[in-house]
Formats: C-alpha cells, sequence, structure tokens
C-alpha cells in the first residue's frame, strides 16, 4: 500500500510500504520529516502525531484508549482528525492513505 504525507508547507511525499507497517516507521524507515517518535511506537509520546485526511478518516478508524490520552498532549492543536502515526497499521484497505504532519511535534 501507498501513503502520501504531506507536510505544512505543502509539500508531499509518496511512499510504498509493505503490509502491517505503521505509518510512523514508514516515515521514519523513509526520510519523511515532521515525526519524531521518541517513544518508538508504544503510544506514549505524542510526537508521531498525524492528521488523517478527513476522505481516509472513516477506514482509519477510532483511536484507542491510550492514543486517545496522549492525543491531549500533542504540540500542535488536537482535531478530529488528530491520530498518532504509530498507532496506525497500514493494510491493503488503507491504500493511497494521506496524512497531514503537524507544524510542530514538540
Ligand atoms: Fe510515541 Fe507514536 S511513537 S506515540
Amino acid at each position: 500500500p501507498r501513503i502520501t504525507y504531506i507536510q505544512p508547507d505543502g509539500t508531499e511525499q509518496c511512499v510504498e510500504v509493505a503490509d502491517g507497517v505503521s505509518v510512523m516507521h514508514a516515515a521514519l524507515a523513509s526520510g519523511v520529516s515532521g515525526i519524531l517518535a521518541e517513544c518508538g511506537g508504544a503510544a506514549s509520546c505524542a510526537t508521531c502525531h498525524v492528521y488523517v485526511d478527513a476522505a481516509f478518516s472513516e477506514r482509519v478508524g477510532p483511536c484507542g484508549e491510550d492514543e486517545d490520552a496522549m492525543l491531549d498532549c500533542t504540540a500542535s492543536a488536537r482535531t478530529s482528525l488528530s491520530r498518532l502515526s504509530c498507532q496506525i497499521e497500514m493494510s491493503d484497505e488503507l491504500d493511497g492513505l494521506i496524512v497531514h504532519l503537524p507544524e510542530a511535534q514538540a
């Protein structure tokens, strides 16, 4: 599946990833800037915050309980589209996913 990352300045990067890879790991592995992921994917740092494109929000589904709590600690404002990218696992169902990077992670 593919993921498109859009930076706050509008720069887009499209990345092809394997099934089961998180949106956070895919960004780090591909040199996409704007994701710090300080906790390494444990839903306990909120520095992998992204805004899921509205067109994909339903397919991505609701966030988990730990994730929900951490999303109150994001550096950029939380919105209804906010997710922790380490908690979004890629699959064919999410092919073409678009996520927007926030202005700041810390
Ligand atoms: Fe820390 Fe996602 S990497 S919450």
